[in-house]
């Protein structure tokens, strides 16, 4: 694997995997990666010449000063297991070669950036459109992977390619979870062993959910009932349980065939999300 720090000698790099018939693939990521980031990386190597993968803690989409501080890094690791599934290129910069200077600018995505994670983590979704951005901007792939785990991140990435007319293909790719449900997160690694108990909580959570749902329990119950089912676990804290459309994440009160249930909270000090599409077998 080829291990680049800086944009020009990877955009130079690059260029010999610009002709007729070649294609790039692109997975952006913050590092402390796992199994949900590595099945992007073996997405992208089925239907891509070359894969590049970055590693970069983006400072710009953190609204808690202590979460970005206490991010994990494992680079060391991570190249490792990115060498075993076969990555082959990874990008990961250092902060100022990514952000020179101080000042940034900011995106506005609507209503999309207002509502459930725009809601609870202000600034956070202008970060992810700067970041994204800019390294599709540096890596100019075909095509990029994204995880269904962030939900309402892929939907403001949708957005700031076809509003940008960026081209670029967007895939998104079902969310890894452990044996026992949880997705998998970078955060899990910060959770006490009781924390851990406790997390599974969102998931199940999202399922007793659908269930009632499916039963014609009205939207409002459903959410009720949620929370003292989350709740009922030490240490949790459920900050929304919502259903929207997952063509475009407008809020609903009752179920569509297109509908998807969104899920957060904090187990102990670490704030999780999940999601769960309405119409999965899962
Ligand atoms: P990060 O949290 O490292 O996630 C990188 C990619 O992996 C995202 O597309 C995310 O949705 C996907 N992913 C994470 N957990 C997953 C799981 N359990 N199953 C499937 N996919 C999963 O998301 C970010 O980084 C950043 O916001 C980024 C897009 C890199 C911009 O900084």
């Amino acid at each position: 694997m080829e291990i680049f720090k800086e944009i020009a000698s990877l955009k130079a790099f690059l260029k010999q995997f610009r002709q007729p018939g070649d294609s790039i693939g692109f997975v952006p990521t913050m590092g402390a990666l796992h199994a949900g980031h590595l099945v992007l990386v073996q997405a992208s190597r089925k239907e891509n010449t070359l894969t590049v993968c970055s590693i970069f803690v983006n400072p710009t989409q953190f609204n808690n000063p202590g979460d970005l501080a206490k991010y994990p890094n494992t680079l060391q690791h991570d190249v490792e297991l990115l060498e075993k599934v076969g990555c082959d290129v990874l990008f990961c910069p250092t902060q100022t070669e990514m952000y020179p200077h101080q000042d940034h600018i900011r995106f506005d995505f609507g209503f999309l950036d207002k509502i459930l994670e725009g809601e609870f983590r202000p600034g956070h979704f202008s970060g992810v459109g700067l970041v994204v951005s800019k390294l599709l901007n540096i890596v100019a792939p075909q095509r990029a992977y994204f995880g269904q785990k962030d939900f309402q991140q892929a939907m403001i990435v949708r957005k700031l390619v076809a509003d940008l007319n960026l081209d670029v293909v967007l895939k998104l790719v079902p969310t890894i979870r452990e044996p026992d449900g949880l997705a998998m997160s970078s955060r899990n690694t910060r959770l006490s062993a009781d924390h851990r108990k406790s997390a599974l909580v969102f998931y199940k959570g999202l399922q007793k959910a659908k269930t009632l749902l499916q039963a014609r329990v009205p939207f409002d119950a459903v959410q009720e009932e949620i929370k003292q089912f989350c709740e009922s676990q030490p240490e949790i804290k459920l900050e929304y349980l919502a259903l929207a459309d997952s063509t475009n994440l407008s809020l609903l009160k009752s179920v569509t065939p297109q509908s998807i249930l969104l899920i957060a909270g904090y187990a102990g000090e670490v704030r999780l999300i999940d999601n769960l599409m309405m119409n999965d077998e899962n």
